[in-house]
Protein backbone atom coordinates (compact mmCIF):
# COMPACT_ATOMS: atom_id res chain seq x y z
CA UNK A 1 0.00 0.00 0.00
CA UNK A 2 1.11 3.80 -0.78
CA UNK A 3 2.12 5.85 1.72
CA UNK A 4 -0.39 7.93 0.99
CA UNK A 5 -3.54 5.25 1.07
CA UNK A 6 -1.85 3.77 4.25
CA UNK A 7 -1.71 7.59 5.99
CA UNK A 8 -5.76 8.14 4.34
CA UNK A 9 -6.24 4.69 6.06
CA UNK A 10 -5.33 5.49 9.60
CA UNK A 11 -7.24 8.67 9.11
CA UNK A 12 -10.50 7.31 8.36
CA UNK A 13 -10.12 4.79 11.32
CA UNK A 14 -9.78 7.44 13.81
CA UNK A 15 -12.59 9.44 12.68
CA UNK A 16 -10.49 12.02 10.38
CA UNK A 17 -12.54 11.62 7.23
CA UNK A 18 -12.06 15.16 6.72
CA UNK A 19 -8.31 14.89 6.18
CA UNK A 20 -8.88 12.00 4.60
CA UNK A 21 -10.72 13.44 2.16
CA UNK A 22 -8.48 16.46 1.77
CA UNK A 23 -5.03 14.48 1.03
CA UNK A 24 -5.40 14.77 -2.24
CA UNK A 25 -4.93 18.39 -2.11
CA UNK A 26 -3.13 19.55 0.57
CA UNK A 27 0.83 17.24 0.07
CA UNK A 28 1.77 19.49 3.03
CA UNK A 29 -0.99 18.02 5.33
CA UNK A 30 0.85 14.56 5.24
CA UNK A 31 3.99 16.57 6.56
CA UNK A 32 1.88 17.74 9.56
CA UNK A 33 0.53 14.86 10.25
CA UNK A 34 3.65 12.43 10.02
CA UNK A 35 4.58 13.35 13.67
CA UNK A 36 1.70 12.43 15.01
CA UNK A 37 0.76 8.84 16.25
CA UNK A 38 -2.36 8.29 14.55
CA UNK A 39 -2.23 4.73 15.44
CA UNK A 40 -3.35 5.68 19.50
CA UNK A 41 -5.16 8.83 18.62
CA UNK A 42 -8.53 6.68 18.43
CA UNK A 43 -8.40 5.36 22.18
CA UNK A 44 -7.15 8.92 23.04
CA UNK A 45 -10.44 10.55 21.66
CA UNK A 46 -12.78 8.05 22.69
CA UNK A 47 -11.30 7.98 26.65
CA UNK A 48 -10.64 12.19 26.35
CA UNK A 49 -13.28 13.48 24.52
CA UNK A 50 -16.17 11.22 23.90
CA UNK A 51 -16.56 9.71 27.26
CA UNK A 52 -13.86 11.63 29.90
CA UNK A 53 -14.50 10.20 33.04
CA UNK A 54 -13.31 11.41 36.06
CA UNK A 55 -9.33 10.27 37.28
CA UNK A 56 -9.95 7.41 39.53
CA UNK A 57 -7.78 7.90 43.20
CA UNK A 58 -6.16 5.14 44.67
CA UNK A 59 -8.10 4.02 48.02
CA UNK A 60 -4.45 4.10 50.22
CA UNK A 61 -3.57 7.33 49.35
CA UNK A 62 -1.93 9.13 52.04
CA UNK A 63 0.30 12.43 52.79
CA UNK A 64 4.05 12.40 51.44
CA UNK A 65 7.15 12.16 53.95
CA UNK A 66 8.98 15.12 53.91
CA UNK A 67 12.76 16.10 54.18
CA UNK A 68 13.22 19.66 55.57
CA UNK A 69 15.71 22.02 56.88
CA UNK A 70 12.81 23.63 59.13
CA UNK A 71 12.03 21.33 62.25
CA UNK A 72 8.56 21.42 61.48
CA UNK A 73 6.63 18.42 63.13
CA UNK A 74 6.13 15.27 61.17
CA UNK A 75 8.55 16.20 58.84
CA UNK A 76 12.00 13.77 58.50
CA UNK A 77 14.81 15.96 59.39
CA UNK A 78 18.48 15.84 58.10
CA UNK A 79 21.30 17.32 58.35
CA UNK A 80 22.08 19.65 55.26
CA UNK A 81 25.59 20.91 55.82
CA UNK A 82 26.21 17.36 55.71
CA UNK A 83 24.36 16.38 52.99
CA UNK A 84 25.31 19.72 50.95
CA UNK A 85 28.33 18.45 50.81
CA UNK A 86 27.84 15.77 48.88
CA UNK A 87 26.01 17.80 46.36
CA UNK A 88 28.76 20.31 45.94
CA UNK A 89 31.07 17.94 45.32
CA UNK A 90 28.93 16.63 42.42
CA UNK A 91 28.27 20.27 40.93
CA UNK A 92 32.17 20.72 41.30
CA UNK A 93 33.05 17.57 38.87
CA UNK A 94 30.34 18.83 36.56
CA UNK A 95 27.76 16.22 37.12
CA UNK A 96 24.58 18.81 37.08
CA UNK A 97 22.73 19.99 34.36
CA UNK A 98 19.92 23.11 34.50
CA UNK A 99 16.91 22.25 32.41
CA UNK A 100 14.12 24.62 31.84
CA UNK A 101 10.55 23.85 30.60
CA UNK A 102 9.47 27.11 28.64
CA UNK A 103 7.30 25.24 25.45
CA UNK A 104 4.24 26.33 27.18
CA UNK A 105 1.49 29.27 25.82
CA UNK A 106 1.46 31.21 28.84
CA UNK A 107 -2.30 32.12 27.75
CA UNK A 108 -3.40 33.47 31.42
CA UNK A 109 -0.43 35.63 31.29
CA UNK A 110 -1.41 37.11 27.69
CA UNK A 111 1.99 38.54 27.51
CA UNK A 112 2.88 38.77 24.01
CA UNK A 113 5.52 36.66 23.50
CA UNK A 114 7.31 33.49 24.85
CA UNK A 115 6.60 33.59 29.03
CA UNK A 116 10.60 33.87 28.79
CA UNK A 117 10.57 37.03 27.95
CA UNK A 118 8.53 38.19 30.25
CA UNK A 119 10.24 41.59 31.86
CA UNK A 120 10.23 39.99 35.71
CA UNK A 121 12.69 42.55 37.58
CA UNK A 122 10.85 45.10 39.66
CA UNK A 123 14.06 47.12 38.73
CA UNK A 124 15.88 46.59 35.64
CA UNK A 125 12.90 44.79 34.01
CA UNK A 126 15.42 42.11 32.62
CA UNK A 127 13.77 39.14 31.29
CA UNK A 128 12.60 35.89 33.05
CA UNK A 129 15.61 33.94 30.98
CA UNK A 130 18.22 36.50 32.66
CA UNK A 131 17.29 35.28 35.52
CA UNK A 132 18.00 31.78 35.35
CA UNK A 133 21.34 33.14 32.95
CA UNK A 134 22.38 35.22 36.42
CA UNK A 135 21.81 32.18 38.96
CA UNK A 136 23.86 29.74 36.46
CA UNK A 137 26.82 32.23 36.67
CA UNK A 138 26.14 33.03 40.71
CA UNK A 139 26.70 29.17 40.89
CA UNK A 140 29.48 29.48 38.10
CA UNK A 141 31.18 32.33 40.49
CA UNK A 142 30.61 29.61 43.80
CA UNK A 143 31.52 26.57 42.65
CA UNK A 144 34.17 27.38 39.95
CA UNK A 145 32.38 25.62 36.69
CA UNK A 146 28.63 27.19 35.14
CA UNK A 147 26.48 24.31 34.28
CA UNK A 148 24.90 23.64 31.04
CA UNK A 149 21.82 24.59 30.62
CA UNK A 150 19.40 22.98 28.15
CA UNK A 151 16.30 24.64 27.59
CA UNK A 152 12.78 23.26 26.32
CA UNK A 153 10.74 25.58 23.84
CA UNK A 154 7.83 24.66 21.59
CA UNK A 155 7.59 25.04 17.40
CA UNK A 156 6.10 28.25 17.86
CA UNK A 157 8.41 30.12 19.78
CA UNK A 158 11.92 28.15 19.60
CA UNK A 159 13.29 30.58 16.75
CA UNK A 160 12.03 33.47 18.30
CA UNK A 161 13.71 31.80 21.33
CA UNK A 162 17.06 30.99 19.86
CA UNK A 163 16.75 34.69 18.34
CA UNK A 164 16.05 36.20 21.74
CA UNK A 165 19.14 34.37 23.23
CA UNK A 166 21.47 35.78 20.53
CA UNK A 167 20.38 39.14 20.64
CA UNK A 168 21.15 39.35 24.45
CA UNK A 169 24.58 37.92 23.57
CA UNK A 170 23.21 34.34 25.53
CA UNK A 171 23.18 36.50 28.57
CA UNK A 172 26.75 36.28 29.23
CA UNK A 173 26.63 32.66 28.98
CA UNK A 174 28.64 30.42 26.37
CA UNK A 175 26.94 29.53 23.97
CA UNK A 176 28.51 26.24 24.03
CA UNK A 177 26.81 25.36 27.08
CA UNK A 178 23.77 26.06 25.71
CA UNK A 179 20.96 23.64 24.06
CA UNK A 180 17.42 24.88 23.34
CA UNK A 181 15.20 22.17 21.89
CA UNK A 182 11.58 22.63 20.92
CA UNK A 183 9.02 19.93 22.28
CA UNK A 184 6.24 17.52 20.79
CA UNK A 185 2.94 18.43 19.28
CA UNK A 186 -0.32 17.18 19.59
CA UNK A 187 -3.38 17.67 17.44
CA UNK A 188 -5.60 20.04 19.16
CA UNK A 189 -9.32 18.13 19.23
CA UNK A 190 -13.14 19.62 18.23
CA UNK A 191 -14.46 19.00 21.85
CA UNK A 192 -17.60 17.38 20.81
CA UNK A 193 -16.78 15.51 17.59
CA UNK A 194 -12.84 14.49 18.51
CA UNK A 195 -12.21 15.41 14.88
CA UNK A 196 -8.43 17.57 14.41
CA UNK A 197 -9.20 20.97 14.14
CA UNK A 198 -7.86 23.11 11.14
CA UNK A 199 -6.18 26.36 12.23
CA UNK A 200 -5.78 27.40 7.89
CA UNK A 201 -7.32 25.19 5.65
CA UNK A 202 -4.89 22.31 4.56
CA UNK A 203 -2.87 22.72 8.19
CA UNK A 204 -3.93 21.33 11.11
CA UNK A 205 -4.34 23.23 15.00
CA UNK A 206 -1.77 21.24 17.29
CA UNK A 207 -0.89 22.60 20.95
CA UNK A 208 2.42 21.44 22.65
CA UNK A 209 2.42 18.34 24.63
CA UNK A 210 3.00 19.33 27.98
CA UNK A 211 5.97 19.91 30.30
CA UNK A 212 5.46 15.78 30.61
CA UNK A 213 6.68 15.78 26.72
CA UNK A 214 10.18 16.87 27.97
CA UNK A 215 11.31 13.39 29.22
CA UNK A 216 10.57 12.31 25.54
CA UNK A 217 11.84 15.31 23.77
CA UNK A 218 15.13 15.16 25.43
CA UNK A 219 15.96 11.86 23.74
CA UNK A 220 14.75 12.64 20.65
CA UNK A 221 16.17 15.99 20.32
CA UNK A 222 19.84 14.93 20.88
CA UNK A 223 19.97 16.58 24.42
CA UNK A 224 20.01 13.70 26.76
CA UNK A 225 23.00 12.39 24.83
CA UNK A 226 25.01 15.53 24.77
CA UNK A 227 24.13 15.23 28.76
CA UNK A 228 25.96 12.09 28.71
CA UNK A 229 28.67 12.93 26.28
CA UNK A 230 29.59 15.43 28.75
CA UNK A 231 29.41 13.36 31.93
CA UNK A 232 26.15 14.81 33.03
CA UNK A 233 24.11 12.98 35.67
CA UNK A 234 21.46 14.74 36.84
CA UNK A 235 19.29 17.54 36.02
CA UNK A 236 17.80 20.53 37.58
CA UNK A 237 14.44 20.76 36.23
CA UNK A 238 12.02 24.15 36.08
CA UNK A 239 9.96 25.94 35.29
CA UNK A 240 10.15 29.19 32.86
CA UNK A 241 7.78 31.43 35.13
CA UNK A 242 9.63 31.80 38.55
CA UNK A 243 12.34 34.62 38.73
CA UNK A 244 13.22 33.00 42.20
CA UNK A 245 14.02 29.23 41.55
CA UNK A 246 17.28 27.86 43.55
CA UNK A 247 18.55 26.60 40.05
CA UNK A 248 21.40 25.39 41.53
CA UNK A 249 21.22 23.76 44.93
CA UNK A 250 23.68 21.29 46.48
CA UNK A 251 21.41 20.77 49.88
CA UNK A 252 18.47 19.53 47.01
CA UNK A 253 21.41 17.24 44.82
CA UNK A 254 22.45 15.94 47.98
CA UNK A 255 19.25 14.52 49.61
CA UNK A 256 18.92 13.21 45.60
CA UNK A 257 21.48 10.69 45.42
CA UNK A 258 21.42 9.80 49.14
CA UNK A 259 20.54 6.65 50.77
CA UNK A 260 16.89 7.97 51.08
CA UNK A 261 16.54 8.08 47.45
CA UNK A 262 16.69 6.21 44.14
CA UNK A 263 18.34 9.61 42.64
CA UNK A 264 15.76 8.86 39.97
CA UNK A 265 12.98 11.75 40.46
CA UNK A 266 13.01 13.73 43.32
CA UNK A 267 10.83 17.22 44.29
CA UNK A 268 10.55 20.20 46.37
CA UNK A 269 7.83 21.39 47.81
CA UNK A 270 5.58 23.87 50.24
CA UNK A 271 3.18 23.74 52.21
CA UNK A 272 -0.17 24.89 50.64
CA UNK A 273 -1.14 28.73 51.80
CA UNK A 274 -5.21 27.46 51.88
CA UNK A 275 -6.83 24.74 51.90
CA UNK A 276 -8.17 25.17 47.50
CA UNK A 277 -4.47 26.88 46.57
CA UNK A 278 -3.85 25.72 42.82
CA UNK A 279 -1.22 23.52 43.84
CA UNK A 280 -0.80 19.78 42.73
CA UNK A 281 -0.06 17.74 46.42
CA UNK A 282 2.55 15.37 46.69
CA UNK A 283 1.06 12.02 48.00
CA UNK A 284 1.83 8.77 48.37
CA UNK A 285 0.34 5.37 47.42
CA UNK A 286 1.80 1.51 47.44
CA UNK A 287 5.12 3.37 48.69
CA UNK A 288 5.40 5.00 45.82
CA UNK A 289 5.52 8.98 45.44
CA UNK A 290 3.34 11.11 43.55
CA UNK A 291 1.71 14.75 42.64
CA UNK A 292 -2.70 15.00 42.14
CA UNK A 293 -3.54 18.05 40.51
CA UNK A 294 -5.66 20.36 42.29
CA UNK A 295 -8.36 20.14 40.21
CA UNK A 296 -8.42 16.03 40.78
CA UNK A 297 -8.09 16.33 44.39
CA UNK A 298 -11.36 16.22 46.36
CA UNK A 299 -12.57 19.02 48.09
CA UNK A 300 -12.64 16.33 51.30
CA UNK A 301 -9.13 15.69 51.18
CA UNK A 302 -7.92 19.17 49.93
CA UNK A 303 -9.52 20.47 53.47
CA UNK A 304 -9.17 17.53 55.63
CA UNK A 305 -6.82 18.66 58.85
CA UNK A 306 -4.89 17.38 61.42
CA UNK A 307 -5.51 17.60 65.20
CA UNK A 308 -3.47 20.48 65.21
CA UNK A 309 -5.47 22.21 62.36
CA UNK A 310 -2.42 22.05 59.39
CA UNK A 311 -3.90 20.63 56.49
CA UNK A 312 -3.20 16.63 56.05
CA UNK A 313 -2.75 17.16 52.15
CA UNK A 314 -0.17 19.51 52.61
CA UNK A 315 2.68 19.23 50.75
CA UNK A 316 2.28 21.50 47.46
CA UNK A 317 4.33 20.93 44.37
CA UNK A 318 6.26 23.85 43.14
CA UNK A 319 7.20 22.05 39.81
CA UNK A 320 11.30 21.60 40.71
CA UNK A 321 12.62 18.58 40.30
CA UNK A 322 15.82 16.38 39.94
CA UNK A 323 15.58 13.93 37.27
CA UNK A 324 18.64 11.44 36.94
CA UNK A 325 20.14 11.18 33.38
CA UNK A 326 19.81 7.78 33.65
CA UNK A 327 16.18 7.37 34.36
CA UNK A 328 15.23 9.43 31.49
CA UNK A 329 17.17 6.56 29.59
CA UNK A 330 15.45 4.08 31.11
CA UNK A 331 12.30 5.59 30.74
CA UNK A 332 13.34 6.50 26.68
CA UNK A 333 14.28 3.21 26.12
CA UNK A 334 11.37 1.42 28.29
CA UNK A 335 8.58 0.13 24.78
CA UNK A 336 6.02 0.75 27.45
CA UNK A 337 7.25 3.64 29.02
CA UNK A 338 3.58 6.59 28.08
CA UNK A 339 2.73 8.99 30.77
CA UNK A 340 -0.71 9.46 31.26
CA UNK A 341 -2.43 12.34 28.94
CA UNK A 342 -4.49 14.77 30.26
CA UNK A 343 -7.51 16.57 28.81
CA UNK A 344 -8.09 20.61 28.95
CA UNK A 345 -10.44 22.64 27.50
CA UNK A 346 -9.67 25.60 25.53
CA UNK A 347 -10.37 28.09 23.20
CA UNK A 348 -8.31 27.49 20.00
CA UNK A 349 -9.88 29.70 16.87
CA UNK A 350 -10.00 27.52 13.31
CA UNK A 351 -11.90 27.12 9.80
CA UNK A 352 -15.00 24.92 9.80
CA UNK A 353 -13.34 22.13 8.03
CA UNK A 354 -17.26 21.74 5.30
CA UNK A 355 -16.98 25.28 4.44
CA UNK A 356 -13.91 26.72 5.21
CA UNK A 357 -15.15 29.66 6.88
CA UNK A 358 -13.19 31.28 9.79
CA UNK A 359 -14.44 30.36 13.39
CA UNK A 360 -13.43 33.02 16.43
CA UNK A 361 -15.10 30.84 19.26
CA UNK A 362 -15.96 32.43 22.59
CA UNK A 363 -16.09 29.04 24.86
CA UNK A 364 -13.47 26.22 24.50
CA UNK A 365 -14.19 24.37 21.50
CA UNK A 366 -11.10 22.17 22.33
CA UNK A 367 -9.57 19.46 24.21
CA UNK A 368 -5.67 19.92 24.33
CA UNK A 369 -4.12 17.16 25.95
CA UNK A 370 -1.36 16.83 27.66
CA UNK A 371 1.06 14.87 29.55
CA UNK A 372 2.59 16.21 33.12
CA UNK A 373 6.15 15.79 34.00
CA UNK A 374 5.43 14.94 37.78
CA UNK A 375 3.08 11.53 36.62
CA UNK A 376 7.07 10.31 36.25
CA UNK A 377 7.23 10.01 39.85
CA UNK A 378 5.61 6.97 40.56
CA UNK A 379 8.19 5.07 37.98
CA UNK A 380 11.02 6.48 40.53
CA UNK A 381 11.54 3.29 42.76
CA UNK A 382 12.51 5.50 45.90
CA UNK A 383 11.78 9.24 45.18
CA UNK A 384 12.03 11.99 48.32
CA UNK A 385 10.31 15.25 48.78
CA UNK A 386 11.99 18.14 50.27
CA UNK A 387 10.57 20.96 51.66
CA UNK A 388 11.66 24.75 50.83
CA UNK A 389 10.63 28.19 52.41
CA UNK A 390 7.87 29.64 49.86
CA UNK A 391 9.45 33.28 50.37
CA UNK A 392 12.60 31.94 49.18
CA UNK A 393 12.19 30.10 46.41
CA UNK A 394 8.41 30.60 44.53
CA UNK A 395 7.56 33.75 43.57
CA UNK A 396 5.44 32.42 39.95
CA UNK A 397 4.16 34.71 36.99
CA UNK A 398 1.47 33.12 35.66
CA UNK A 399 -1.43 35.43 35.53
CA UNK A 400 -1.94 38.98 34.04
CA UNK A 401 -3.27 40.27 37.72
CA UNK A 402 -3.63 38.78 41.54
CA UNK A 403 -2.11 35.80 42.72
CA UNK A 404 1.21 34.80 40.97
CA UNK A 405 0.83 38.10 38.69
CA UNK A 406 4.40 39.93 37.97
CA UNK A 407 2.98 42.20 41.07
CA UNK A 408 2.93 39.60 43.07
CA UNK A 409 5.89 38.10 42.27
CA UNK A 410 7.76 41.51 42.79
CA UNK A 411 6.55 41.38 46.05
CA UNK A 412 7.99 38.02 46.80
CA UNK A 413 10.53 39.28 45.41
CA UNK A 414 11.46 42.33 47.47
CA UNK A 415 9.82 40.80 51.04
CA UNK A 416 12.54 37.76 50.08
CA UNK A 417 15.94 40.46 49.51
CA UNK A 418 14.74 42.63 52.41
CA UNK A 419 14.72 40.12 54.70
CA UNK A 420 18.17 38.58 53.63
CA UNK A 421 19.75 42.03 53.36
CA UNK A 422 18.34 42.96 57.08
CA UNK A 423 20.11 39.75 58.29
CA UNK A 424 23.24 40.96 56.62
CA UNK A 425 22.87 43.87 58.69
CA UNK A 426 21.47 46.62 56.11
CA UNK A 427 18.67 48.64 57.85
CA UNK A 428 15.14 48.43 55.73
CA UNK A 429 12.19 50.77 55.55
CA UNK A 430 9.28 49.32 56.32
CA UNK A 431 5.41 50.59 56.62
CA UNK A 432 3.39 50.17 59.58
CA UNK A 433 2.39 46.97 58.79
CA UNK A 434 6.30 45.56 58.63
CA UNK A 435 5.82 45.51 54.30
CA UNK A 436 9.08 46.86 52.98
CA UNK A 437 8.97 50.66 52.01
CA UNK A 438 11.51 49.99 48.95
CA UNK A 439 11.86 48.01 45.84
CA UNK A 440 14.83 45.31 45.77
CA UNK A 441 15.47 43.22 43.00
CA UNK A 442 18.33 41.11 44.02
CA UNK A 443 20.12 39.22 41.40
CA UNK A 444 20.70 35.37 41.90
CA UNK A 445 23.97 36.61 40.21
CA UNK A 446 24.39 38.07 43.75
CA UNK A 447 22.93 35.87 45.70
CA UNK A 448 20.37 33.01 45.69
CA UNK A 449 21.14 32.15 49.73
CA UNK A 450 21.58 34.74 52.23
CA UNK A 451 24.12 33.37 53.16
CA UNK A 452 25.83 34.44 50.13
CA UNK A 453 25.70 38.17 50.66
CA UNK A 454 28.27 38.04 53.55
CA UNK A 455 30.58 37.86 50.44
CA UNK A 456 29.04 41.05 49.08
CA UNK A 457 29.61 44.93 49.60
CA UNK A 458 26.11 45.92 51.37
CA UNK A 459 25.12 49.96 51.92
CA UNK A 460 24.26 50.59 55.33
CA UNK A 461 20.75 51.16 54.60
CA UNK A 462 17.99 51.39 51.82
CA UNK A 463 16.18 54.87 51.41
CA UNK A 464 12.04 55.13 51.91
CA UNK A 465 11.12 54.88 48.65
CA UNK A 466 14.03 53.83 47.04
CA UNK A 467 14.22 51.37 43.73
CA UNK A 468 17.60 49.66 44.08
CA UNK A 469 18.84 46.39 42.43
CA UNK A 470 21.73 44.90 43.47
P1 LIG B 1 1.77 26.11 32.79
O1 LIG B 1 1.01 24.99 33.36
O2 LIG B 1 1.80 27.36 33.58
O3 LIG B 1 1.21 26.36 31.33
O4 LIG B 1 3.24 25.62 32.49
P2 LIG B 1 1.49 27.52 30.29
O5 LIG B 1 1.13 26.93 28.97
O6 LIG B 1 2.85 28.11 30.40
O7 LIG B 1 0.49 28.67 30.69
P3 LIG B 1 -1.10 28.75 30.54
O8 LIG B 1 -1.65 27.58 31.30
O9 LIG B 1 -1.40 28.68 29.06
O10 LIG B 1 -1.44 30.06 31.14
C1 LIG B 1 4.13 25.36 33.50
C2 LIG B 1 5.51 25.28 32.89
O11 LIG B 1 5.58 24.23 31.95
C3 LIG B 1 5.98 24.71 30.69
C4 LIG B 1 5.65 26.18 30.70
O12 LIG B 1 6.43 26.89 29.76
C5 LIG B 1 5.96 26.55 32.15
O13 LIG B 1 7.35 26.69 32.32
N1 LIG B 1 5.25 23.98 29.65
C6 LIG B 1 3.91 23.83 29.73
C7 LIG B 1 5.96 23.49 28.59
O14 LIG B 1 7.20 23.64 28.50
N2 LIG B 1 5.28 22.83 27.62
C8 LIG B 1 3.95 22.65 27.67
O15 LIG B 1 3.40 22.01 26.75
C9 LIG B 1 3.24 23.15 28.77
Amino acid sequence: MSTHAQLERQLRACGQDHLADSLGSNPALADQLAGIDLASLAALIEKHVRRPDQPTLATDLAPVECFSTVTTPGRQVFDPAAVARIGDRLIRAGKLAAFTVAGGQGTRLGFDGPKGFFPAGAVTGKPLFAFFADALLGAGDRFGLVAPWYVMTSTRNHQQTVAFFKEHNYFGLDPADLFLFPQGEMPSLDIRSGRILLAEPGRIATNPDGHGGSLRALHRSGALADMIARGIEHISYFQVDNPIVRVIDPVFLGLHVGEHSSAEMSSKMVPKAFPDERLGVFCQTQGRTQVIEYTDLPDSLAHESLPDGSLRFSAGSIAVHLIGVEFVQRLNTDPDFQLPWHRAEKIVPCVDPDTGSRLNPFAPNAVKLEQFVFDALPLARRSIVLETSRQDEFAPIKNATGIDSAESSQRIQTARAADWLEAAGVAIPRTADGTPDCVIELSPRTASKPEHLAAIDLPDAIAPGQHIAL
